[in-house]
């Protein structure tokens, strides 16, 4: 029986060649291609600056991380998003608050950021679900006017367009993450980028992303020779490798051809899933361009008189994977024991979760592919 999974790298013979041609190679971490990975992101997203690292996850810690916010702040990010977004707060010592999402969209709610905003807020992370830009010109004004940084988790979303502006270019985020995880539109097998358009911030993260470490003249305290380097701040080793970033390179010579395809794959899903009475399919705003990393449709397991679980097995069993996108954070142990969080403090993320189900959606899917995950479905409703 053939496998079709929820989400899977596409790595054709152009990719491996370029990381065989590394292995080849002298350098294989801090060399050449990393620096070239960087640049090409920026030729993509117009960003000044990028800084590529070992996983979105990395990317996060650091790029909060970079903007030394001391240890009582608070940083306000949606509840339905992969645990490393509000993770990222922890890390840096400020405390989590979540805001409600759109019904809609399932994105971060404008207007519930407001009730959140306290004169501890310092950071918002908005999180483009599932590659759907969140309302960013009114998220950066609002930040903006309050002093607070906003850091877009664009894990989901590279490639995607809010208003024309193309994802990463920040021009309404301080900062702009990746993920090149295999499941995302591009891999480096595990990987991240941060961008930003602001130099001081940048050179911080380079420091960041090796131990602190500086050996740039300018900021050293003194120089007594060839060997001598300075940690200016707290880093980690967050080093991506030549490797990596030989495939990330080639990979994202390819992107827009991922993209087109998933939006092919989107709208077929579209116009067969949109006639069946108990599934609601994605939308995509006037104002968005969506990149579709996942295809997740709500379903009303309640209504038709079958689990979720139920549900998921059955497709399993015609060899379809299926994911669910995602438990709302406030309700992980972690946060409820550390923070108080307790089911029914975010209720459009904890309802939406209840009927959330994503579908098989990768480049690689063929129209057979797509055909068969509507056939079990239509059988199932
Ligand atoms: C929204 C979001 N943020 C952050 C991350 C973390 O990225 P990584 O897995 O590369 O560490 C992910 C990955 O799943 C994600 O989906």
């Amino acid at each position: 029986m053939k496998i079709i999974p929820y989400g899977r790298q596409y790595i054709d013979e152009d990719d491996i060649n370029a990381v065989i041609d590394v292995l080849r190679s002298v350098w294989l971490t801090c060399g050449p291609k990393v620096k070239e990975f960087e640049d090409a992101l920026c030729k993509y997203t117009g960003a000044k600056y990028a800084v590529a690292v070992s996983s979105g996850t990395a990317a996060l810690h650091i790029a909060v991380a970079a903007l030394e916010l001391g240890d009582d702040w608070e940083g306000i990010t949606t509840p339905n998003t992969f645990l490393a977004s509000a993770n990222s707060i922890i890390y840096n010592n400020g405390r989590p608050v979540f805001a409600d999402i759109e019904e809609d969209t399932h994105n971060i709610s404008v207007s519930e950021i407001e009730k959140r905003i306290s004169s501890k807020t310092r950071l918002i992370i908005p999180v483009d679900f599932a590659g759907h830009p969140c309302e960013m010109d009114a998220i950066y004004n609002l930040a903006k006017k309050r002093n607070i940084y906003v850091i877009r988790d664009a894990c989901h979303s590279i490639g995607s367009l809010f208003k024309g502006e193309k994802t990463g270019s920040c021009m309404y985020s301080d900062m702009t993450i990746f993920s090149f995880h295999p499941v995302k539109h591009i891999t480096t097998g595990e990987g991240g980028a941060i961008l930003t358009n602001n130099a001081e911030i940048y050179e911080k993260l380079l420091m960041l992303r090796n131990h602190g470490m500086t050996k740039d003249e300018e900021l050293l305290t003194s120089n007594p020779g060839p060997w001598y380097y300075e940690m200016h701040m707290l880093g980690f080793n967050y080093r991506i490798t030549d490797l990596q970033c030989a495939l990330g390179i080639s990979q994202l010579k390819k992107l827009d051809r991922f993209i087109k395809r998933r939006r092919e794959i989107v709208d077929i899903y579209n116009r067969e899933l949109g006639q069946i009475k108990y599934i609601t399919i994605p939308i995509e705003k006037d104002y968005a361009k969506s990149s579709y990393h996942l295809y997740p449709v709500e379903i009303d397991f309640e209504k038709i008189g079958i689990t979720r679980e139920e549900f998921m097995l059955a497709l399993k069993d015609k060899g379809i994977l299926t994911q669910v996108h995602y438990i709302p954070i406030h309700l992980q142990p972690y946060y409820r024991k550390r923070f108080s969080y307790k089911p029914g403090d975010y209720p459009v993320a904890e309802n939406y979760y209840e009927r959330a189900l994503s579908l098989p959606l990768y480049p690689a899917m063929t129209d057979e592919d797509v055909a068969i995950v509507i056939k079990a479905l239509r059988e199932l409703l």
